[in-house]
């Protein structure tokens, strides 16, 4: 008779649909600082259990909200919370990591992690990783979550444009609830639906 107990971490039951997109795939997810990284926990749990690589880079703010501890474990890797740790190689990390990747998803993606980017900014470990991304080869996901006030403001809707333009893809933002007790766009997409968006991009 043979055991159907849970399975173990080293070895996570093939994923089926279109999850299965990510398995033996590297995936980097930055998390930024929005009450909404705690939903990040989720993302890379799910993409762990299909079979990603997944490496989770967080920005200071990221790390007030939820702990690195919470992403290793998932992710059963390293994580990065600063330029200058170096926790695989020798060589500077985020040419290296960033060389290796399939896909890069931000998630939450703030509206100061979003200004950055559209300015090229590289001052924080997540921004610095994806400064050393190729777009044109390798498709990066931003998944934007504030209070529906910051998303509208014009600065926000500047910088959306400008990282279009400079190939970024977005999931999001989604309406409804939001922490901050109103409702409009600005939450967070669901994870689901930041992961079925990566998977058909890493399809296509
Ligand atoms: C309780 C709390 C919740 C916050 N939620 C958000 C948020 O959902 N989206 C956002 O853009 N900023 C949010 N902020 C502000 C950011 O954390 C702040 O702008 C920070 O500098 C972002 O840094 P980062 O982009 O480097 O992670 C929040 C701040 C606090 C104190």
């Amino acid at each position: 008779m043979t055991s159907q107990g849970p399975p173990s971490p080293e070895s996570p039951p093939p994923a089926t649909g279109p999850l299965s997109a990510f398995r033996g795939r590297r995936i980097f997810v930055g998390v930024s600082g929005g009450i909404a990284a705690y939903k990040s926990a989720y993302l890379v749990s799910r993409l762990a259990q299909a079979g990603a690589e997944v490496t989770v880079a967080m920005t200071r703010s990221a790390t007030r909200f939820v702990t690195p501890l919470t992403f290793q474990a998932l992710s059963a890797r390293p994580v990065y919370t600063s330029p200058w740790q170096h926790l695989e190689s020798q060589d500077p990390q985020h040419i290296s990591l960033a060389t290796r990747l399939d896909a890069a998803i931000v998630a939450p993606c703030s509206m100061d992690t979003l200004a950055r980017l559209a300015t090229g900014r590289t001052n924080d470990v997540v921004c610095l990783i994806l400064s050393a991304v190729d777009r044109l080869r390798t498709p990066v996901i931003l998944a934007p979550a504030m209070n529906s006030v910051m998303w509208a403001q014009p600065a926000t809707q500047r910088n959306v444009a400008l990282l279009r333009q400079d190939g970024f893809r977005f999931v999001g933002p989604a309406e409804g609830w939001q922490a901050c007790r109103h409702v409009g766009p600005g939450r967070m997409s669901e994870p689901d639906d930041i992961l079925a968006e990566t998977a058909s991009i890493l399809a296509s």
